[in-house]
This record gives C-alpha cells, structure tokens and sequence, in this order.
C-alpha cells in the first residue's frame, strides 16, 4: 500500500466514571466496538493511538461520595483500579488508560481555559443559580433534579433529561429539588464563564450537516450513524446557547483564575480534554509526538460513546477544540451506540439491574470471548437491543460450541488421526473445492468494509459465516468414508479445512482475541496481520500442528437459570426498607409483651394454603397459635425451633381454631418469611425488648 495513503488514527472510548464498577451496557455501547475497531487496524498495520481512562470529576463522583461517607478520593482510587483491571482482563487494548486527576491532564484542561479565556471566547455571566441553604452549595448538573419541561420525566437532572435525552439547565427544571437534602433551592447571585456556543451555529451546522469545514471536505456525514446526526440537529435547530464552563465545587479541576477562587471547569471542559492528556502521557512515554495524532492533517479522530454523550462529543467539544485553534483535528466520526437494556428492563446501577463485568470474569472464567461474542451479536448499533441471560446460553451452545468450535475441532482431530498432526497436501480441486475457496476468498474484505463502516454485528456474522463454510464443507464431503480408499482426496479436504481454521485465527482477532490467539497456537501461527486473510496458503505443507484444545463448552440451564436469580436477588435488594410508621411512647411499646418460646407441635390447617396450626411452650403456658406461615415452612421442620411470640395479643378465632398470640417473622422485600430466633438458646418465657 502507498504509505501516503496511510491515515493516523486517534481512537478515544468514553472516559468512565470512576464511581462505579463497568457493566454490560457500558461495554456494548463503547468499549468493546471501539476494541474491535482497534484491533483491526492494528492487523491493517496502521498506526493507531487508542486512549481512555478514569474520569474522576463531576457530580456523579462525589455525589456517591457524600452518600457513603468517605472522601471522593477513596471513590475514584477504588474505582481507578478496579475499571482498568477488569478492562484489561476481559481484552480492551487501550494504549494507555489514564486518569483525570494526573498533574498533566490539569495542566492540559487549564490551558485549554487559559487560552479560551484571553482569546475572549468566554462570556463573563453574573445570574442567579440554584442554591441549598442547607448544603451551603450551589447546585448545578446532577446536584438539582425536578421535572423536564420537554417530556415530563420527574427525575431529570440540572443537565440532562436521561429519559429523552435533552440536554438542560438547572433553571429549565419544574419544581427543583436538591439532591443533597431534597430541599428546595433558592435562587443566589454568582459569576461564571460561558460558552456562547450560538456564536459557533453556522459552522457547526455546516460541518454536521454537510461534513463541511473551513471551505473543505472535512468527512462524509452519510458515513455517520442517522440517530447521531438526528440528535445534534434536533440540538442544533432548538437554538444552541450559552453553557457555563465553570461551576461552584470544591471536587475538579481549579479554575486558574484568581477571581474565580472555589470555582472548577465544569466536568465537560475537563473528560473530553482527556482524551489529549491521555494522549501526551502515552506519547511521552512511548517516544511518539502527541501532536501527530491530534493536530496532523492525517489524522482520524474516532470517538466511541453510548449516546447520552452525543452533542459533547459533537457538538461542545469540537466548539472547544476550534476555539483553541491551533490546528486541533475534529473528529472524523462519532460512532455512538444506543442502549442495552438487560432482561426486560433498562439496565441501572442504583437498581443494580445489570451484569457487572468484574463478577462475570469472576464467575465463568476463561469466557470473556463468549461475552465479546453475544454483546458484538446484540450490539445497540442503531436501536436499543436486550441481553437476555437465555440468548448467551443459546448463543454459546449453538454457535460458538456447535459451529465455531465444532468445525475446529474436527478439522484438528481429522488431521492428527490421519496425518499425524502435519498439514497434508492439497492436490487438484474439483468445483465443489474450488466454490468453497472461492467463498472464503470473498469474506475478509466483507469484513473489513463492514468494520470501517461501524456495522460490528454484521462483520461479526460474516466472520461466523467462514466456520459455517467450513462446517458445511466438512459435512458435505464426509472425509471420514473416504479415507480408507482414496487418502489424497482427503489430504485436499482437510488442507482446505485447515486453512479455513487458518483463516478463522485471522479474521476473529478484532472480535475474540482470545479465541483467535488459541487457533493460532494449535496450528502453530503467531501474530498473522490481516493481508493474510481470505488465502489458502496461511499454513504450508508440513507445518506440524499443535496440541488441540476444546474452544468453548455447553453452558447448562443450571447455570443461567442462577444468574438471573442473582439478578432478581440483587434487584429485590436495591428496594428501599417500607417507610417508618408513626412514633410511638415509649410506655406504648412497653405494653407489648413478647416473650421466647419453643414450637412443640406444627400441623397444616385443614382447607387452607397458608395456615399452620402450632402448639407453643411460651415459658408461662403452652397455648395454640394459628400462623400464616405454611407457604415458607413444612411443619416438620420447625419443631423444636426457638422464636418470639407476642403473647398478650387478644386471643382471635381463625378457621374455628382460637388462636392465642403471635409468632413474630421478618418479611422480606420478596414477601418471603424468617423466623427472629434468638442468637443463643435462652429459657423460654424470657422477655424481648
Ligand atoms: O458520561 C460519562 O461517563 C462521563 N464520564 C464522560 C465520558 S466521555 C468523556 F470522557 F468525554
Ligand atoms: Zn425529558
């Protein structure tokens, strides 16, 4: 290839907050498609930077700090450490993973103020903010929700409206409320420094639109997604605003402004800048120059997002960027993904509805590529898509087990059994031979138009169609009845197979690294670039094989079936206690009479579902109590059980059976039942208080 063809790619994935651990959406939605995209051009031997790292500013951090009761800094330490290992571990190759409290990235986010401020980009703004008396805090962003005047959602945030996706401000919200004390703010003068970003419509607007930029070709805005482009121009045509990027906080980065004491930059003047510092800290120390990726006319810059980071990434920071001039590239193209929900429901970190990627690595080790598969397969590319825990399993056993590896497998086992684990021969192809070279031939550049084009899923399935070629190929040709007569027809069929697995190590490194790398340990390949895809000489004859291993196994019913319990557990959790009743006197309580005692005796009550009939020793008397309790407990198994009864509740008949007390159970948010059995034993008849 020309080298002055070759293009300098900058690959960000959207800098997570580090208040919280990585679940499934987050992957789908950035960092796995962006992980493809990457490994990719890697094998294309293009010269690729791709950066991420903790974001550790903005509301969400010190929000959930203030809520635990430690210090933002423990959140985003915790936090810092875990994301970058579980990232690692499950194969995201970013080039460095950085973080924004690093002393370079402050420099880089105040520069970018400085610059902008003395190129007079900022309007000085004196208004009235939000303001909790109580907190003594002003309240921007995620510290102020209340109702979104464009869609009626009552939990909207003081920036954004989760629910449609409008991008607000703290005063455009009905009936506020501080998020700090629930209190209704009031409104306090203060000063702070705004993006006037009407100034900027005509360019923008012709840059997103028609992909123009000063005059030129900047990129062709067919290639972007539809739902990217809807959501800057529905942005662009409300009337962009003003956007203060400063924000009274004492959790940020300083404004470097000695009029501005106690004020930050507001977190989205600080993430995207990331991206830049992240950059500058790998360039350092990897001997590369940072500019060449950020400032050079070949440059791509490739933002990975989820979609509720949209106008940021495409609208306020390129505003950012053009303002600091100085020949910063915009980016090529913003691939954002939709949402994954998980099981019905959208997925959420405070419902803990969600499949935490560290746990999954903890619990089915060694398949990270199982997950890579099924995200990529159900990947929100252009509408909202669902895990379902059923799907995986499906997934796993028919495709990956059934196919992939199956068709693998074969091809090694047929090879060692009849050829000693050496590539055979491959002598003269009949059509049907030739039709499949001729199909795989045709595969990778399928795939990589179908990558550069952000449609992962289908490259994906492309990639898969190869193991089908090969299965089917396998299949037909039933080398195993003619071995016995006609071995140099095998020895064509199996070179086949053997350079299709060949091929399969290839083209699924961009989409299952692991897998990929354990195809080409077992035929002896190592580090192949993708010009070798879609040939039938990858392996030569000779070549020894290696040891064969099993790619992927049956995931059990069993096994799903206790995931989705984990979920419906964890969500069942995640429901707030039922509120506290009414306060009562202390001599109020003291007229309860609650007491040990033991069960002696237990019986169904005829004709009912839920009633147990118990006969108590409750240290003064045994009596008979009637407990609706039979849905939770066979009688058997609670005889001889320690409990606490309520013994002066008035006696009541129930199903003709007088019952005098009451066992005392703690009922759990699913409605289930538990007995509040004392500790140790103690004599029956003791008093509880
Ligand atoms: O929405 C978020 O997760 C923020 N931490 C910002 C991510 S994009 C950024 F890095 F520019
Ligand atoms: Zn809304």
């Amino acid at each position: 290839m020309d080298s002055n063809n070759k293009k300098r790619y900058t690959i960000t994935a959207a800098l997570p907050y580090a208040n919280g651990p990585l679940h499934i959406g987050h992957i789908a939605g950035a960092y796995l498609p962006a992980d493809t995209f990457v490994r990719f051009l890697r094998m294309k031997e293009e010269d690729v930077v791709f950066v991420c790292g903790s974001d550790e500013h903005g509301a969400a951090i010190t929000i959930k700090a203030r809520k635990e009761g430690v210090s933002p800094q423990q959140i985003i330490d915790k936090f810092h450490e875990l994301n970058k290992d579980t990232f690692k571990e499950f194969g995201i190759a970013f080039d460095i993973y950085h973080r924004t409290s690093a002393k370079i990235h402050h420099e880089t986010s105040q520069d970018f103020f400085t610059v902008l401020n003395d190129k007079g980009e900022f309007d000085i703004i004196e208004s009235e903010q939000y303001y909790d008396e109580e907190a003594e805090q002003f309240l921007a962003d995620r510290y102020i929700t209340g109702t979104c005047p464009k869609c009626g959602n009552e939990n909207a945030y003081g920036d954004q409206c989760e629910s449609c996706g409008s991008s607000l401000s703290p005063t455009d919200l009905i009936n506020p409320k501080s998020t700090l004390t629930g209190s209704e703010p009031i409104l306090k003068k203060t000063k702070h420094w705004y993006l006037p970003m009407q100034n900027h419509e005509g360019w923008i607007k012709k840059w997103i639109e028609e992909g123009i930029l000063d005059n030129k070709q900047h990129h062709n805005p067919e290639e972007w997604k539809k739902h990217v482009l809807g959501q800057c121009k529905s942005w662009i045509d409300g009337g962009l605003q003003a956007r203060a990027m400063t924000r009274d906080l004492d959790w940020g980065i300083k404004v470097p402004l000695e009029e501005a004491k106690g004020k930050v930059l507001y977190v989205w003047l600080d993430a995207p800048i990331g991206y830049i510092s992240a950059t500058k800290e790998w360039a350092n120390m990897n001997g590369k120059n940072w500019e060449d990726y950020w400032k050079s006319e070949d440059a791509k810059l490739i933002h990975f997002i989820g979609k509720d980071n949209i106008v940021f990434h495409c609208i306020i920071n390129p505003i950012i960027l053009k303002s600091y001039g100085n020949g910063f590239v915009l980016p090529d193209n913003v691939p954002a993904n939709e949402f994954l929900n998980l099981e019905g429901n959208k997925l959420s970190t405070s419902r803990n509805w969600a499949v935490w990627l560290h746990e999954y690595l903890k619990e089915f080790p060694g398949k990270q590529d199982v997950l890579r598969y099924v995200l990529t397969t159900i990947a929100p590319e252009n509408k909202d898509s669902e895990f379902t825990w059923k799907d995986y399993q499906a997934k796993n056993n028919s495709e990956l087990v059934a196919i992939l590896g199956n068709f693998v497998n074969r091809t090694m086992v047929l090879t060692h059994k009849y050829f000693n684990g050496e590539v055979p021969v491959r002598g003269e192809l009949v059509k049907y031979d030739q039709d499949v070279v001729n199909m795989v031939a045709e595969i990778p550049e399928k795939i990589e138009n179908l990558i550069r084009q952000y449609k992962f899923r289908d490259a994906l399935a492309e990639a898969m169609q190869l193991a089908r070629i090969g299965n089917k190929y396998l299949a037909d040709t039933e080398p195993w009845k003619l071995f016995a007569q006609d071995p140099d027809i095998v020895k064509t069929i199996m070179n086949i197979c053997l350079q299709i697995t060949a091929n399969l190590g290839v083209i699924l490194q961009p989409f299952l690294p692991d897998t990929a790398e354990k195809i080409q340990f077992m035929l002896g390949m190592k580090n192949v670039k993708w010009n070798l895809a879609g040939k039938m000489d990858i392996l030569f004859p000779y070549d020894k094989l290696g040891r064969t291993e099993l790619l992927f196994d049956k995931i059990e019913d069993s096994v799903v079936e206790q995931q989705v319990k984990k979920l419906e557990k964890a969500k069942l959790a995640s429901i707030p206690a039922t509120p506290a009743k009414e306060a009562v006197s202390f001599d109020d309580f003291t007229k309860m009479d609650i007491r040990t005692g033991t069960i002696l005796h237990a019986e169904k009550v005829a004709k009912t579902k839920k009633l147990l009939k118990l006969k108590v020793d409750t240290g003064i008397d045994t009596r008979t109590i009637v407990s609706g309790i039979a849905e939770f407990f066979k009688p058997e198994e609670i005889i001889g059980l320690q409990v606490s009864v309520l013994v002066n509740l008035a006696p009541r008949e129930i199903k003709g059976i007088t019952s005098q007390g009451m066992i005392l159970m703690a009922e759990d948010r699913d409605g289930s039942l538990s007995f509040m059995t004392p500790r140790k034993k103690v004599n029956n008849g003791s008093v509880v208080r």
